[in-house]
């Protein structure tokens, strides 16, 4: 901008000077001419406008007569000498000529004096004017545009400084409440109304933090379930140990039936410890499904013979009703375990001489398990809970039935490790019904 301005200026300087001096000197020019002055005639008041016309621009003016010669120079210098040179040339061939030497500051014109009959070039004029008021003033503003430059210079480096910090402050901010949860979810949510950019940023931080705090909450409470679920029958087993200890000469048959007691107690504790491993193992999710083709029907069955005799003890009738031949890709092992405990508490919360149906089905996408019992039910708002880690309906009858409340769990994690669906349908009183959907073709 600077350059464009001073180039600018300095055009139009030097353009308007120019202009002035010829029209001044067209007018001495033409006096000249009328005067026979080149012809070498003196003439008293040609001579004192060329020296008038000189100081008026503190320049210097040459005639130069036909032969070349000049016949006056109002330096007083090089008069009677010849001068040769493209411009003077030119100028007898009748065109002005103008040369602005910037380097050495100075404007250069040559005007040819026309006879006024013939208006033939008779002689020239030339013309040379110092330019270095013209070149001060640009000078003088290209100082003034330096200073302006600096002063604009300081001015946007504040103002960047200035906004750069302004605009990240609210992303310091994120920044603060990010680190702040390094050290444990705090409860906290954050807003940032400052631009529509961060006011979503810190909706989807919120929404994280929550979903986050509902994991800790959940962890928390797995965590303290299962010490609590653990310690249960280490309680019982160093209770009935001290009871033992604590008496002299105890019968043998006290001493089995304590014993059978422990017995009792630390399978339970075998079976919550072994239980949560399938659990663990199957949060990992798909990392190590073992999945292979598999005979749906063969599955079921070989679970129905392993609980024939319990269900047998409880005088339970156990059906299965099967449509067609079933062969699907799953986890035989986690299918299992999730299937067995559906039909294991369709045996568990019935009531003696009632019934357990399994039923399967399939179409060209999924198969179907329907687990129906003629148990005692699931009450309506216990529903929902069910497939939690350690719930329990009525904990003192579970208790004496006996369970951890991990089965339900285990099954929906195997089920959706399978990328299947259960729902469950029950009146409290007239029975329940698991349905299970899974797909015939397993996706990773
Ligand atoms: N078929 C059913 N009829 C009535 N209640 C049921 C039935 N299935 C589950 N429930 C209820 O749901 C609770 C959770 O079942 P889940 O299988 O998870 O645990 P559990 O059977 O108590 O213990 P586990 O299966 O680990 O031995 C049970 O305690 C029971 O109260
Ligand atoms: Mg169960």
């Amino acid at each position: 901008m600077k350059y464009v301005i001073l180039e600018n200026y300095e055009t139009q300087g030097v353009d308007q000077k120019r202009r002035l001096i010829q029209s001044q000197s067209q007018q001495i020019a033409e006096e000249v001419s009328s005067s026979s002055y080149i012809k070498g005639e003196a003439s008293q008041l040609v001579d004192s406008e060329l020296i008038q016309l000189a100081n008026l621009f503190s320049g210097r003016v040459i005639i130069v007569n036909s032969n070349f010669r000049i016949i006056r120079d109002t330096y007083g210098i090089d008069e009677d000498k010849y001068i040769i040179s493209e411009e003077v040339l030119q100028s007898f061939l009748g065109r002005n000529s103008v040369n602005y030497n910037k380097g050495y500051r100075f404007l250069e014109m040559t005007i040819p004096i026309r006879n006024e009959e013939s208006s033939e070039v008779e002689g020239i004029m030339i013309i040379s004017i110092p330019t270095t008021d013209v070149n001060d003033a640009s000078e003088a503003l290209g100082n003034t545009v330096l200073m302006l430059q600096i002063i604009l210079t300081v001015l946007i480096c504040a103002v960047a400084f200035y906004m750069s910090h302004s605009l990240t402050k609210p992303f310091s901010k994120i920044t603060r409440s990010l680190e702040a949860v390094r050290g444990g979810v705090s409860e906290e949510t954050i807003s940032i109304p400052d631009y529509t950019e961060t006011t979503l940023l810190a909706e989807a931080y919120n929404r994280m933090l929550q979903r986050m705090k509902v994991q800790e909450d959940s962890r928390q409470e797995f965590v303290s379930n299962v010490s609590h679920e653990l310690k249960t029958p280490i309680t019982s087993m160093k209770v009935l140990a001290d009871s033992l200890l604590a008496q002299d000469n105890v019968p043998v048959e006290l001493y089995k039936e304590f014993m059978s007691d422990i017995a009792e107690e630390i399978d339970r504790e075998n079976k919550i410890i072994s239980d949560l491993l399938s659990l663990v193992k199957m949060d990992r999710k798909s990392s190590d499904v073992d999945i292979h083709e598999t005979n749906i029907n063969q599955l079921i069955e070989l679970i129905l013979k392993r609980l024939r005799p319990i269900a047998a003890q409880k005088d339970i009738e156990l059906v299965l009703e099967s449509f067609k031949p079933i062969i699907a890709e799953v986890d035989e092992t986690k299918l299992t375990l999730a299937l067995s405990n559906l039909i294991e508490n369709g045996i568990k919360y019935n009531n003696a001489g009632g019934w357990v149906h399994v039923s399967l089905n399939v179409d060209n996408k999924y198969f179907f398990v329907k687990v129906e019992d003629s148990g005692m039910g699931i009450p309506e708002e216990a529903q929902e809970h069910i497939f939690e880690r350690f719930y329990r309906v009525d904990k003192s009858h579970s208790r004496e039935i006996g369970g951890t409340g991990l089965g339900l769990a285990i099954t929906r994690s195997a089920v959706l490790l399978h990328h299947g669906a259960i729902k469950v349908y029950s009146k409290e009183g007239e029975g329940t019904t698991f349905t299970v959907r899974i797909p015939l073709k397993y996706v990773e």
